[in-house]
């Protein structure tokens, strides 16, 4: 992996002149490195900045996450998605104020330890908030080295991450580490796109890339297909009752666990109602949408109707269009029906 010695000084260069403004650049403090690596993953810098935003307005340290009540917590996170995420920071801050009496752990071991921290993550805050010379290999970084390596490993395999993380390490810049796994994530993220569309005329690894040298940039990184998806129909039951609509919690473990959703079923039995029940004088098809998870993809149809009486099943409530802008979170997966909910309840 000769060409990645070239790579540390251009690489550094290029990323001092066109880093990307973002907030948790201008003040990386562990904290907001933490929650902000966390954010990124799977998930782009332009999506996340808002709730990057309102996050640390409501929990602006350790302290203050630890002690946020989990509904408002999950709100902070609705639309984000990998929901896990949250109930993991949450986890983490309330291990940093036992463990490590509110101080964020500074040594890669301590941070690795910590919920939802993987090795991408430790090896981000620690480049990043303490300047300690260890690589952060995401998927970004993957593709970047696998492409400049003429590496032909398929990057979905721990070998493959682990040939990579060792490689880097023998060239991460040791005076400025966090910028070198930074630049190695822009790099990625802005000029070595995926899918045969970088834009090598502008990167400046181009004079010793492998790929790039030899006409491969559409061939690597090599990536196994990931076996496709189960997918499900469901019905969705938009129930009303004067100026709002059934919500019930999602169960605590699994798919979108804890959050509130319109009631839903695997389609096949039509009894749900009954079974629940309730009573809808007329209930009428009213759209479908589609959502697309990691392993699963949800196909639904959405039946409406007015109830007859405002007593719910255990457990359920009822939101009107304030609830379900500023307490509930409903995950996107139920964003198809917002308009449909909106016209009814009134826009949210
Ligand atoms: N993606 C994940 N972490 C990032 C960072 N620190 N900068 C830019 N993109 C990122």
């Amino acid at each position: 992996m000769d060409e990645l010695q070239q790579l540390p000084i251009p690489l550094l260069v290029w990323y001092r002149e066109n880093a990307r403004v973002l907030p948790w650049r201008s003040d990386p403090t562990p904290y907001h490195v933490w929650i902000s690596e966390i954010m990124l993953q799977q998930t782009r810098v332009a999506a996340v900045l808002e709730y990057y935003r309102r996050f640390l307005e409501a929990a602006p340290d350790v302290a203050a996450l630890a002690a946020l009540p989990q509904d408002q917590l999950m709100k902070l996170w609705q639309g984000l998605g990998y929901y896990s995420r949250a109930r993991n920071l949450q986890k983490a801050a309330e291990q940093i104020m036992t463990a490590h009496n509110g101080i964020f752990p500074n040594t890669y071991e301590d941070i690795r330890a910590l919920a939802g921290v993987g090795d991408y993550t430790a090896g981000a805050i620690s480049s990043i908030a303490f300047g300690r010379p260890v690589p952060a290999v995401d998927g970004n970084v993957l593709r970047v080295t696998a492409r400049i390596t003429g590496d032909g490993g398929d990057i979905s395999t721990p070998a493959m991450k682990k040939r990579v993380t060792g490689a880097l390490a023998g060239v991460i810049s040791l005076d400025a580490p966090g910028d070198f796994n930074q630049a190695m994530m822009e790099l990625g993220a802005t000029i070595c796109l995926p899918n045969g569309a970088p834009l090598c005329e502008k990167c400046p690894a181009a004079g010793f890339c492998r790929a790039f040298q030899e006409g491969r940039t559409g061939e690597l990184p090599v990536k196994a297909a990931r076996k496709a998806r189960r997918v499900e129909e469901r019905t969705v039951y938009l129930l009303f009752y004067r100026d709002s609509i059934a919500l019930r919690r999602r169960p605590g473990r699994g798919l979108l666990a804890g959050l509130w959703e319109y009631p839903n079923e695997l389609s096949g039995r039509t009894d749900w109602l009954e079974r629940w029940g309730l009573s809808v004088p007329a209930l009428e098809k009213a759209g479908t949408g589609r959502h697309i998870f990691t392993h699963i993809e949800w196909q639904m149809t959405a039946l409406s109707g007015e109830l007859d009486s405002p007593v719910l099943p255990e457990g359920w409530v009822w939101a009107d269009r304030g609830a379900l802008r500023d307490v509930y979170a409903v995950p996107n997966a139920f964003r198809s029906f917002d308009r449909l909910v909106g016209d009814r309840l009134g826009h949210f």
